[in-house]
């Protein structure tokens, strides 16, 4: 009987991640979304009888730290999480190079992609809400690549970009600081490729079901020696 958590579960990726899973009675899920006052009509359309609707703004420390508490509430003393899955993100200001970065908008790219997987692991484990196998899924990008973002002429995104490396780089301490507390944790980032949500856009090439399908099956084929490791969603490895 498994346990998900998973965050930005309202649309995009982290609601792919709801529906499939949903579709096995066996799975807990916890679906973090970061208001319960928006549009969740999408979320409740695919949610099972075990999936709980918890509310929790990543870029927020007070928001994580209230979420934990609900979450102690929801699993009781016998459950902990087996699969934490950081998908919330955010693509401010696109447009930026690093000739025009503006520190608002890379302080926000940076609370919720770097800030938000950091402080919901900690608190999470200080909760004693990890299991001691939990596999951590970093949702990142292939422009979190510094060889990859190298190759690409003109370069794109530069305050996310930024950010991203930062979450990759959070997945490399993670992976090590883990292992005293929770010895069979495994802690990856993954690019779930070019996908059609609201940040990948129409033009994209990949749909939810296939970019998450694909995700899911690499997340329950890993071993321990896989911790620190940056993924494509297809499995092969991409260089940091
Ligand atoms: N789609 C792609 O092609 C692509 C490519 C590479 C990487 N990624 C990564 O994949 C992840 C999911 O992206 P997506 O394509 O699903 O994007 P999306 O369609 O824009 O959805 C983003 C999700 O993150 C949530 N979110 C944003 N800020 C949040 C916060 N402060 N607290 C909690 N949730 C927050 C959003 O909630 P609200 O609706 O409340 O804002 C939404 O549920 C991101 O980490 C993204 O960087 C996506």
């Amino acid at each position: 009987m498994p346990v998900y958590c998973i965050t930005g579960t309202n649309r995009g990726l982290g609601l792919e991640f709801v529906r499939q899973l949903a579709q096995s009675p066996d799975n807990t899920i916890i679906a973090a979304t970061r208001s319960l006052s928006s549009d969740l009509s999408d979320l409740k359309a695919v949610a099972s009888p075990s999936t709980h609707i918890l509310e929790c703004d990543t870029s927020n420390v007070a928001s994580i730290h209230a979420f934990v508490k609900e979450v102690k509430q929801t699993l009781g003393d016998e459950k902990k999480i087996d699969f934490l899955l950081n998908s919330a993100g955010v693509n401010v200001a696109s447009s930026q190079s690093s000739l025009s970065l503006g520190p608002d908008e890379l302080q926000q790219n940076i609370a919720v992609n770097v800030i938000g997987p950091a402080k919901m692991v900690e608190l999470l484990l200080d909760a004693g809400l990890l299991s001691k196998d939990v596999r951590i899924l970093n949702m990142t990008s292939g422009l979190g690549s510094l060889q990859r973002s190298s190759e690409i002429k003109p370069r794109k995104c530069a305050p996310y970009s930024i950010s991203k490396a930062g979450l990759n780089m959070l997945t490399v301490h993670q992976s090590e600081d883990l292992k005293p507390h929770l010895p069979g944790s495994v802690v990856i980032c993954m690019d779930p490729g070019w996908v059609k949500t609201r940040m990948g856009g129409d033009g994209a090439v990949l749909e939810a079901s296939q970019s998450i399908g694909d995700m899911l099956k690499v997340l329950h084929g890993l071993k321990a020696e896989d911790t620190g490791s940056f993924y494509h969603h297809t499995g092969e490895k991409i260089p940091w």
